[in-house]
């Protein structure tokens, strides 16, 4: 469970809302629902279901229906939740010409389904949490699954016609910003609709649709989630529960935060579950933290929003409305510099582009710009390997992610930076950090405004709809005019064909399992050739304690992570009792293999240093789930041909030890000499243990000894006191108490003296810290990348070595 739906289920926790006493199993014609009574619901047969007043702030409520079974209600569907109407004289009434209407304080009609009926009708809440007009031949005049709000319920179908629009906030049931939909061409999406700005961000928007996996021929337009958990839409997007199969509860809903996400209930825990995800990384959703702001996220934290140097924020209590500046813009270049944000992306809104330009041609053609241009994104184009230069007209949808390979440059004026310290400037917040206000809804006895008000509010409706058509048609013209080709861009496509394969064609590719490149992490690794001639290295799991189903989810989301510093998975095996998991294959082995060769020079060691450090910072921050590796040593850093580290056998404890809810302490795992003392000590495992084995590899790589020959040779000493480190750090104490460098004497002598001393400085540090025995004295993985990218080394000579 992310953190955002535990503050939900937490914030919900203080309305005690029961499914009350069954009063109603139907509501017939000439009778109503009063808000008053909190015992007027109707209940579904099976229990699982309500439908009544729902309270949504100090006096006002909302027709809703609400799932009971988990341990805090948890709403599916509103009649009104743009509207609330008053906690006295509103009511829901089944009128005698078939009519359903909902009447704020008993007057004024808020709501109503517009049906006629001769013919005896009733209203009911069918067991699938569908609630039906139903005529005396069994027919539905009208059903709430045709007007989803933010959730959709197994069965239920996604039309055209029916979208699901997220919530305004934690407090708020009110529609918010985002928007699940049919586009015209017929593919499903996520639309961030701001009051300013409406953007497509899922698929990704640099795609075409069948690089998405998506068709635009099938006009019919319609998804639906079936009972065992699959959902499937006319566009070909198709996607399955972890947990698929008949049985459990499910809803998908768009949250809050933009993301859709598939949920199942915990029967016993009685919370609810993710099973499936649309978005990975949670900063890529539009519209998080406004305009010319940060946002950057890590699993403790969540979603977190900062505004740029220069820029202050506008709304503290609402993120949406960003940041805004401090400065004016003005075309005098001389009074203006550039301030560079490392790793840091704004997505879309490129006045210009230019392909092979220089930092100083980019900086020249940003000042040139004046006003339009507000900062420029400087990165590496893969193909064909060169610089590129867009210049920002709009600093919108900014993130900052460790594996993001490119910069941005910040125009901003030179008096303003003068101070150099901007850290104590930025204003970190939590992205739903919208403080908490109680609607109310006081009786009014003068009504007769009211319908005037709808009036209004409906232009106003309507004038939205406009604008966000024009904005959607702009955005459009502007894309497809700025981005011809998806490769200028440059960036990074889901891998295709994640495949199951048979466990005849696994034994055929390793011709029976006769090449053994590899032994551990639960299983032994082959090395097979594939029916299409790729080559890949295929393990096979010890262990098939875990059942098929669960196996399937967890691998296919370790399938779904794709990182350059992360060794590819291509598919995976399950037949009977067989676990395969298939990996692309690397020529050059693991970086144990050739910690002793003399190619290892001391910049493919950083790189080795950093790329791994990139890949598990990825792995622990960019991944809902939170994979921790567990078990980080050079046999499983693998080494491309341009010796670029990627680590492999991530994952591998989720899909080894499931089965218990202790799973992650119930057993020791991981390497002798590579272990955190959190394991020796029984305490909790967390990210930091990684961060421990991370130390001791960079520790290895520097000073070409080994850990685990150290602690043989001292005799074994207490895991975490071991040689290596206190080697290392004895030397470094005692370089500092006679201001002496001693890092010659540390090196590995490997390199002959070939290295950057200031580079060398940083990286020894940083491992130090990595291995500190109090796991909260460690850096996250995150933060290692950072101290490596430092590009002012030069300047820092606060260790004395
Ligand atoms: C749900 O959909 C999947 C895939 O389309 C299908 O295999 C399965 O049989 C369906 N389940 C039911 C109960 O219809
Ligand atoms: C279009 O999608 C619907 C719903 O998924 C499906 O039943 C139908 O067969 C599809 N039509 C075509 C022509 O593929
Ligand atoms: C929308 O634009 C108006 C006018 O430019 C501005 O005042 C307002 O703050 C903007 N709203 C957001 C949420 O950015
Ligand atoms: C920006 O320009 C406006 C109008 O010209 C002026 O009132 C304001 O003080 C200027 N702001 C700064 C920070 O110079
Ligand atoms: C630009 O700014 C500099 C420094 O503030 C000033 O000396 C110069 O006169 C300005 N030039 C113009 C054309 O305004
Ligand atoms: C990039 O520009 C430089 C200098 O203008 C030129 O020498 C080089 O060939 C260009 N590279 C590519 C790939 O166009
Ligand atoms: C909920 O959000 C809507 C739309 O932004 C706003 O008009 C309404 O006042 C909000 N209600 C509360 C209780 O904040």
């Amino acid at each position: 469970m992310d953190i955002s739906s535990f503050i939900l289920l937490l914030f919900l926790s203080q309305i005690p809302y029961p499914c009350s006493s069954v009063t109603y199993d139907y509501l017939l014609k000439g009778s109503f629902l009063s808000v008053e009574k909190p015992s007027d619901v109707l209940v579904s047969a099976n229990g699982d279901f309500c439908a009544g007043f729902f309270s949504v702030g100090e006096n006002a409520f909302s027709f809703a229906i609400w799932f009971t079974k988990s341990s805090n209600p948890t709403v599916v569907w509103m009649a009104n939740r743009d509207q609330p109407v008053n906690g006295k004289a509103s009511r829901l009434s089944l009128l005698e010409d078939g009519n359903l209407i909902l009447s704020d304080a008993g007057r004024v009609t808020i709501w109503t389904t517009s049906t006629a009926s001769a013919s005896s009708l009733q209203l009911q809440l069918l067991n699938t949490g569908n609630l039906v007009l139903r005529t005396s031949d069994g027919v539905f005049i009208w059903q709430s699954f045709d007007s989803p709000t933010d959730t959709l319920l197994p069965q239920q179908l996604l039309t055209e016609d029916a979208s699901l629009i997220s919530s305004r906030s934690r407090s708020n049931y009110s529609s918010g910003y985002y928007k699940l939909y049919f586009d015209n061409d017929n593919v499903l999406r996520l639309l961030y609709n701001g009051p300013n700005i409406s953007s497509v961000y899922w698929p990704d928007p640099w795609l075409r649709s069948w690089e998405a996996g998506r068709t635009t021929y099938n006009v019919s337009k319609t998804a639906v989630l079936n009972v065992t958990g699959h959902f499937s839409s006319s566009d070909d997007l198709k996607f399955k529960a972890a947990d698929f199969g008949m049985g459990v509860t499910r809803r998908l809903t768009l949250d809050l935060d933009g993301n859709i996400r598939l949920y199942s209930l915990d029967e016993v825990l009685k919370n609810w579950v993710v099973t499936w995800q649309a978005i990975m990384k949670p900063c890529r959703v539009n519209g998080v933290c406004g305009p010319n702001s940060l946002c950057s996220y890590d699993h403790v934290l969540g979603r977190t929003c900062s505004c740029i140097q220069g820029y202050k924020i506008q709304n503290p209590n609402d993120w949406s409305t960003g940041c805004e500046s401090e400065f004016n813009i003005s075309c005098n270049s001389s009074q203006f510099r550039f301030v560079m944000l490392a790793n840091v992306e704004f997505y879309g809104y490129d006045k210009n582009y230019k392909q092979n330009s220089t930092l100083q041609e980019c900086e020249e053609e940003c000042l040139k710009m004046c006003g339009d241009c507000k900062g420029f994104q400087y990165k590496f184009d893969p193909d064909p390997s060169v610089y590129s230069c867009y210049p920002k007209t709009l600093l919108l949808d900014g993130y900052y992610s460790p594996d993001f390979d490119g910069d941005v440059y910040l125009k901003l004026p030179k008096a303003d930076i003068s101070s150099d310290d901007k850290s104590d400037k930025e204003v970190m917040l939590d992205c739903h950090g919208e403080v908490l206000q109680l609607l109310s809804r006081t009786y009014k006895k003068t009504q007769e405004n009211r319908s005037l008000k709808i009036l209004v509010w409906f232009a106003s409706a309507l004038g939205c709809v406009e604008l966000t058509c024009f904005f959607l048609v702009w955005c459009f013209l502007f894309w497809g005019r700025k981005n011809p080709d998806k490769a200028v861009h440059g960036y990074i496509l889901a891998a295709a064909g994640f495949k199951k394969f048979s466990y005849a064609e696994l034994k055929k590719a390793t011709r029976g399992f006769s090449e053994e490149i590899g032994r551990g992490g639960g299983g032994v690794v082959y090395k097979g050739v594939l029916s299409d001639h790729r080559v890949a290295a295929i393990k096979r799991l010890n262990e098939a304690a875990q059942g098929e189903a669960e196996f399937m989810g967890e691998v296919s989301f370790i399938g779904r992570l794709n990182h350059m510093n992360l060794i590819e998975m291509w598919g995976y095996c399950t037949e009977g009792k067989h676990r395969l998991l298939v990996y692309e294959y690397l020529e050059r082995g693991s970086l144990a293999d050739n910690l002793s060769s003399a190619a290892l020079n001391w910049e493919k060691r950083f790189e080795i240093a950093l790329g791994t450090a990139k890949g598990l910072a990825y792995l622990h921050e960019e991944c809902l789930e939170w994979i921790l590796h567990c078990d980080i040593k050079p046999q499983n850093i693998l080494l491309d041909s341009n010796f670029r580290p990627k680590v492999a056998d991530f994952g591998l404890s989720k899909l080894l030890n499931r089965g218990g809810s202790d799973n992650m302490t119930s057993r020791i795992r991981g390497t002798r000499g590579y272990m955190a003392p959190e394991w020796v000590y029984n305490l909790p495992i967390t990210s930091k243990v990684d961060v421990y084995s991370y130390g001791i590899v960079v520790l290895e790589m520097v000073t070409g000894k080994s850990q685990t020959n150290l602690l043989t040779v001292d005799g074994g000493g207490v895991i975490g006191q071991g040689g290596l480190i206190t080697w290392v750090r004895d030397k470094v104490k005692e370089g500092a108490t006679r201001k002496v460098s001693r890092i010659e004497e540390i090196v590995d002598p490997m390199m002959a003296g070939k290295f950057d001393m200031a580079k060398m400085e940083v990286v020894i540090r940083a491992a130090l810290q990595c291995v500190e025995e109090d796991k909260d004295a460690r850096p996250t993985m995150r933060q290692v990348v950072e101290m490596l990218l430092r590009r002012d080394w030069e300047d820092e000579h606060s260790m004395t070595l």
